[in-house]
C-alpha cells in the first residue's frame, strides 16, 4: 500500500461485490478497500468486517460522496445504475459499472451525455469478455489480417442454474448483453438489427420462462452473429465464441479451462475437464485483469476498456432484442449518433 493507492468503494455487496471486494483487497496493486455499501447493512457490515480497516456505509450515495473514496465499484442491480453512476459523474470520480449500464436505452443515453457533459471521461462498464486472455487473443488473431474478413461469430452462454425471478427478459438484457458486446468488440462496429426466438423451453426452468433462447445480430459491415443462452443448462457455466473468417476460424472458451485429466472412479476411467460452475470461476482472471486496467487507468486519470458508449449501445441492442422476443420479428436497433452525442469527447 502507498499513499498513492487508488481508495475504492464497492456499491453493492451480492455475489459480484463482494468477489471485487476480495480481488481489490487480494489481488489487485496500487489500489486499497476503504468503504463498502448496501443496504443489506448486515451484508455490507459482514463483509467490511472480514477485512482490515474498511467501512460499511448505509448509503450507496453516500458512499460516493465521501471524501475518502476516489473511485467506485457499481455492483448493485442495473435499475439502481444509473443515479449511482449519475452521483460519481457529479462528484468526478472514476466508476466501474458492472453491466448492464442501465436498464433501457434511454437512461443509458442519459448517462453518455451527461459523461460527455462533463467533458472528463470517468466511466468503464464490466463487460469483462474483453479481458480474458483468450477472447483478448482471439479480436488480436483476427485483427492481424491473417484470416481476411470476419464473417460469422457464434456464441454459447450457459449457466447452470438461475433464480426463479430470472425472467425472460432478463436472458436478453442481462445474459445476453454480454454476447452483444463481444460482437461489437470483435467486429468493432454496431449491430443494426436482431432477431430473439425461443424454442420449447427445457423443463427445469421456472414456468413461463423462454429458456434457452437463440439471436441473431446483424452487424452495420454485413457479418452475421448467433448466440445460444441457456440459463438452465444444469451442467455449468460454459461460455466459447468462435469467429468464422474467410481464411479459417478462431475458437475462444472451448473447453472452458485449459485443465484437461484422466481419472479413475467406480464407473471405470474417464478423459475430460472440468466445466466451471459459475461466472466467478471461469471469468476470474477476466475480472482481475478488468479491474486491475480500471484501476491503472484511474490511477493515470485516464478510462481504458467498454466505454459508457459501450454500455449504451448494448443496452440499446437489448432492448430491441426484448422486443423481439416478443413478436419472434428481427427488429432494427435505434442507436443515437455518435458524433452528434460525444461531440470532442469520443473515444
Ligand atoms: N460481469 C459479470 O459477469 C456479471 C456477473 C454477475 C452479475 N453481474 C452484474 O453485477 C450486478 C450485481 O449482480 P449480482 O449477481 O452480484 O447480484 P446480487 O443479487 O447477488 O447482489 C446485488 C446486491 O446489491 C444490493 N442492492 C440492492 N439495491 C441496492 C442499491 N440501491 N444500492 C446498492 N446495492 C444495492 C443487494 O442488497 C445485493 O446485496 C448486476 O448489475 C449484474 O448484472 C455481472
Amino acid at each position: 500500500m502507498s499513499v498513492q493507492d487508488l481508495r475504492i468503494g464497492v456499491i453493492g455487496v451480492g455475489m459480484m461485490g463482494a468477489d471485487h471486494a476480495e480481488r481489490v483487497v487480494n489481488r489487485v496493486a496500487g489500489a486499497r478497500l476503504v468503504a463498502v455499501a448496501d443496504p443489506d447493512t448486515a451484508r455490507a457490515d459482514q463483509l467490511a468486517a472480514s477485512f482490515d480497516g474498511v467501512r460499511s456505509i448505509g448509503d450507496p450515495l453516500a458512499l460516493v460522496a465521501d471524501p475518502e473514496v476516489d473511485a467506485v465499484i457499481i455492483a448493485s442491480p442495473g435499475f439502481v445504475h444509473e443515479e449511482q453512476v449519475l452521483a460519481c459523474l457529479e462528484h468526478g470520480k472514476y466508476a466501474l459499472c458492472e453491466k448492464p449500464l442501465t436498464m433501457d436505452s434511454e437512461s443509458s443515453l442519459r448517462l453518455v451525455e451527461a459523461e460527455a457533459k462533463g467533458g472528463r471521461p470517468l466511466v468503464q462498464v464490466g463487460f469483462m469478455r474483453r479481458f480474458d486472455p483468450e477472447y483478448a487473443q482471439l479480436k488480436a488473431m483476427l485483427d492481424s489480417g491473417q484470416f481476411g474478413r470476419t464473417l460469422l461469430l457464434h456464441n454459447t452462454h450457459r449457466n447452470a442454474t438461475v433464480p426463479d425471478t430470472f425472467r425472460s427478459e432478463m436472458i436478453v438484457r442481462d445474459s445476453l448483453v454480454h454476447e452483444v458486446d463481444v460482437a461489437r468488440f470483435v467486429f468493432g462496429e454496431e449491430i443494426v438489427e436482431i432477431t430473439v426466438l425461443a424454442g420449447t423451453p427445457t423443463g427445469v426452468a421456472a414456468e413461463g420462462v423462454l429458456d434457452p433462447q437463440v439471436s441473431l445480430f446483424r452487424m452495420a459491415g454485413g457479418g452475421l452473429v448467433t448466440s445460444e443462452v441457456f440459463v438452465n443448462c444444469r451442467v455449468g457455466y460454459e461460455v466459447r465464441c468462435e469467429a468464422v473468417a474467410e481464411r479459417g476460424t478462431v475458437v475462444a472458451g472451448q473447453n472452458s479451462t485449459g485443465i484437461y485429466s484422466t481419472v479413475a472412479d467406480e464407473r471405470g476411467g474417464y478423459w475430460g475437464g472440468q466445466v466451471p460452475p459459475d461466472f466467478r470461476v471461469r471469468f476470474a482472471r477476466a475480472y482481475d485483469l478488468e479491474v486491475q486496467a480500471w484501476v491503472d487507468a484511474s490511477r493515470r486519470g485516464e478510462v481504458v476498456g467498454p466505454t459508457s458508449w459501450d454500455g449504451y449501445a448494448a443496452t440499446a441492442v437489448c432492448t430491441a432484442g426484448m422486443e423481439s422476443l416478443a413478436t419472434g420479428l428481427p427488429v432494427k436497433v435505434d442507436l443515437a449518433d455518435r458524433a452528434t452525442v460525444l461531440g470532442g469527447a469520443a473515444r
